[in-house]
């Protein structure tokens, strides 16, 4: 009965680290370039964290982004940059600026972080914000 239950413990931390070892190998994280890191320099500098998260580390005022990518494409992106539209729910006051080689360099940050395996996160209600939110034109 004693080495019954010993090799049932054995076999059941074999199995674990076995279901543990397939699923850690997985999850694939993609590789970094000197573009995302560019990007991710311009998310610091600009203090683009005052109001936005990533995997919900941040701030709350604004949207979580770690999903943009997959809701807005490249052009969307850029022009939200360089025209900066009116943030809602205010009157007049835009959101922050960057110049057209800062808005390239966050998109390669964004496209990264949007490629990482989030296990679902952000939930969806969390990235629905309206297009005509914004008066893009
Ligand atoms: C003063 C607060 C503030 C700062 C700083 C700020 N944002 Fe925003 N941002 C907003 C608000 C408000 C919105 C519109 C509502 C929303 O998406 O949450 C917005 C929207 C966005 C959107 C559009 C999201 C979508 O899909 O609709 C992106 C992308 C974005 N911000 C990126 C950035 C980046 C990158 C920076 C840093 C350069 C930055 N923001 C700095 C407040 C801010």
């Amino acid at each position: 009965m004693k080495y019954l239950i010993i090799i049932l413990i054995i076999t059941t931390l074999v199995a674990f680290s076995y279901i543990t070892h397939i699923t850690i190998n997985n999850l694939k994280t993609p590789a970094i370039n000197e573009k995302y890191l560019a990007g991710k320099k311009v998310w610091h500098k600009k203090g683009c964290v005052d109001c936005h998260a990533i995997f919900g580390n941040g701030a709350y005022l604004a949207s979580d982004l770690t999903k943009t990518m997959s809701n807005r494409n490249k052009k969307w992106i850029r022009k939200f940059f360089t025209k900066r539209p009116v943030m809602p729910p205010n009157k007049s006051k835009k959101h922050p600026g960057l110049s057209s080689e800062e808005a390239d360099e966050i998109i390669a940050f964004l496209i990264f972080v949007n490629q990482i395996d989030t296990n679902s996160w952000p939930p969806k209600t969390l990235l629905k914000t309206k297009l005509k939110d914004y008066n893009l034109k």
